[in-house]
């Protein structure tokens, strides 16, 4: 604090203030309730500002050991609970400035020369988004893999593939499976985009202008881990849409996770019965002793709604900002350190919930075979045998179908006699695909439900 700053004042800005600010103030300006999450991002970036600082030869080789050594000291101090986080401070980068000069005196002031407030948020923020990314590739991977080993286990494992929650056409076990791991597989390749896009470092772009010291942007971009600085100062400290990225992201994710969550609750369910899930992600009813609730199912499924949300609030605080910086920009945070969070427990959860249900296979197989499951084998088999056009084929198999319905039985229990009653050419031949096995296995077709199919589908996730 220099004599001039008025002692009631912010002492890291105070220098043309009177008087100190309105209690509400302070609430609404402060972010340190929630930005001491960015503190070893913080830490990290001003050690690479001071070392860069220091080689161009702008502050000292002491100033830089002594501003070195005390940033560890406080990245301790805060890794052991032992940092006095102090609201008039407001921000974390303010907050650990302000401790630097308690230890170090007046070179902890050298630290902010050719910096602002402005970058350094930018560049904090963008570590910590860009991390988030690698963590959830990372639990994304993990997801993938335990789908891998039910599709593996599933392979042949015969089930009904729905159309409109109604019995369409029999698929099997592996291939539902694959079919969520082609959706994760794509949903960590966007975390992955959005990393190399975000690979950008903003530090050096001061308060928007650049600086007129000979700072090397690409020395500090190196030092913190990124392919380059950004290119253009207004931009660094204005953009936010490495962070929209990020949420955009998590949201498609979460909507998949909703997806795989809600079909788990129904096969979970005493009416399908598809799967039993472990002990380990269900709750007991404090009444009904019977129950076992998928709860952790639910709550995966309901994340989408605060992780959609985040996108949708932190999209509405960007809209029509000027540029550069807003202090509009400090309500950035909180929406992307909930979505992050929601994320990455959900992602666990669903891990574990895939790793450790079992699918019912005999329940799973009868339920292929209601419904009139092979009715399209049954058309095809019409077009190739007998050389029909399909839609006349269409027609024969609804009017079996209908006969079927009729009767109460399944399309294989009608006799051949009653079958010639409506096409007259068909053979006994045709009861061979009328089976829920000799449906799947038909259907060859690259990316098709056939057991074959889908073991290669697996070994080409696996990269054999
Ligand atoms: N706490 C602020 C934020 O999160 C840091 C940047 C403040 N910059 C400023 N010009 N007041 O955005």
């Amino acid at each position: 604090m220099t004599d001039k700053t008025p002692a009631a004042s912010n002492s890291m800005w105070g220098g043309r203030f009177a008087d100190r600010p309105d209690a509400i103030m302070e609430e609404i300006n402060a972010s340190i309730g929630f930005d001491r999450r960015l503190a070893g991002q913080d830490i990290r970036g001003s050690q690479a500002h001071a070392a860069m600082l220091a080689s161009v030869g702008i502050i000292s080789a002491d100033d830089l050991t002594a501003i070195s050594q005390g940033l560890e000291e406080i990245g301790g101090e805060i890794e052991r609970g032992e940092f006095v986080f102090r609201r008039d401070l407001e921000d974390i980068h303010m907050n650990i400035e302000s401790r630097l000069r308690e230890k170090i005196g007046d070179a902890a002031g050298r630290l902010h020369t050719a910096r602002s407030r402005n970058d350094q948020v930018a560049l904090d923020f963008r570590l910590w988004v860009k991390e988030q990314c690698a963590e959830a590739e990372a639990a994304l991977s993990r997801l993938i893999e335990a789908l891998l080993v039910q599709a593996e286990a599933g392979a042949e494992t015969v089930m009904p593939g729905f159309t409109h929650l109604q019995v369409a056409q029999p698929v099997t076990w592996g291939h539902h499976m694959m079919a969520y791991v082609e959706m994760f597989a794509r949903d960590r390749a966007r975390f992955a985009d959005a990393r190399v896009r975000m690979d950008e470092c903003p530090l050096g772009a001061a308060a928007l202008a650049g600086t007129g010291f000979p700072i090397d942007r690409v020395q500090t971009a190196d030092a913190l881990g990124f392919a380059r600085p950004t290119a253009n100062s207004i931009d660094s400290v204005s953009a936010r849409d490495f962070a929209l990225e990020f949420l955009s992201a998590a949201s498609i994710c979460a909507t998949h996770l909703s997806r795989l969550s809600e079909e788990i609750v129904i096969w979970a369910s005493a009416q399908f019965n598809f799967i039993t899930l472990s002990d380990k992600f269900t709750t007991g009813s404090s009444i009904m002793p019977q129950k076992k609730n998928p709860d952790a199912a639910e709550l995966t499924r309901a994340k989408v709604g605060r992780i959609v949300g985040s996108l949708v609030t932190l999209m509405t605080v960007m809209k029509g900002l000027p540029l550069a910086y807003s202090k509009d920009m400090q309500e950035d945070k909180e929406p992307v350190f909930d979505a992050a969070d929601a994320l990455a427990l959900a992602l666990a959860a669903m891990t574990g919930m895939v790793a450790d249900m079992q699918p019912n296979a005999p329940r799973l197989r009868e339920a292929a075979a209601q419904g009139f499951s092979t009715a399209t084998d049954l058309a095809d088999w019409l077009v190739r045998e007998l050389g029909m056009p399909f839609r006349d084929a269409h027609h024969v198999t609804g009017s079996l179908v209908k006969m079927a319905e009729d009767a109460g039985c399944d399309l294989a229990d009608l006799s051949l006699a009653d079958m010639q009653g409506v096409e007259a050419r068909i053979t006994d031949a045709v009861f061979d695909v009328l089976t829920v096995e000799a449906s799947v296995r038909s259907r060859i077709s690259y990316g098709g439900t056939s057991p074959e199919r889908v073991v290669e589908a697996i070994a080409a996730r696996r990269g054999i």
